[in-house]
């Protein structure tokens, strides 16, 4: 079957953020924090062992509570190295370890995490879907999805922008255009998955957190 334009592949993803690695955290800090804070201070009222999806250079690590048990994974080698470097200059011993791994085939046991968390991530996997169910299949039944992300535009001059983006999806590493029905969809095949909290952020309400519990 034809990819639509705008798909990405794990290729594309692994060669532009080999390209983003060296400065990802000079363009990427500021503005994504307020997504991370609230990413992380979700994922700290839970506790436990957590499964970082998509850790990239580990921007969200340090704002982990010492009682959070890690791990973190990665389709981008050069991320990862960049995480490393930051686990080991700050002495995080909460994290546990950092592998390469893809989002879409989760190395890990049925039920193994108290909790997962994939902040900016569900915009850049080729298959959001089956990253999802990946997530929730290694969730125990009672925890939490937490996801950060930018919820494109439905319509008007906003969402043509983004769709125009789009077709640059491949060079940028993301994709612009992401619209709730992606994740609507996927919620209304999915009864044991709810919604718990949908809520807009900083900066100009760009970003939303999303949390999700499995019963
Ligand atoms: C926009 S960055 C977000 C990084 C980090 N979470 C942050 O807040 O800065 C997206 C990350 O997802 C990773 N990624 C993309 N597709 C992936 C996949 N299929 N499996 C694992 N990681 C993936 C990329 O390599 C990149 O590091």
């Amino acid at each position: 079957m034809m990819q639509p334009p705008s798909a990405l592949s794990n290729e594309d993803v692994e060669s532009a953020y080999a390209r983003w690695a060296p400065v990802y955290d000079l363009v990427f800090t500021a503005c994504m924090r307020p997504g991370r804070k609230a990413g992380s201070a979700a994922i700290n009222a839970i506790g436990g062992r957590v499964l970082d999806v998509g850790v990239g250079t580990g921007l969200e690590l340090p704002m982990f509570a010492p009682h959070v048990k890690v791990t973190g994974i990665d389709l981008s080698e050069p991320m990862l190295a960049v995480a490393r470097r930051r686990v080991a200059a700050a002495g995080l011993t909460n994290i546990e370890s950092l592998r390469t791994m893809d989002a879409m085939a989760l190395d890990f046991p049925d039920e193994h995490f108290d909790a997962v968390i994939a902040p900016y991530l569900l915009t850049v996997v080729p298959d959001p879907h089956r990253t999802l169910d990946e997530m929730a299949r290694v969730v125990k039944r009672g925890g939490e999805i937490v996801l950060v992300n930018h919820i494109g535009a439905e319509k008007g001059m906003m969402a043509l922008i983004e769709a125009w983006l789009g077709r640059r999806a491949a060079a940028l590493g993301w994709r612009p255009e992401f619209p709730w029905s992606i994740i609507g969809d996927w919620l209304a095949k999915r009864p044991d998955i709810h919604l718990l909290e949908r809520r807009n952020l900083a900066p100009l309400n760009l970003f939303t957190l999303i949390r999700l519990n499995r019963t």
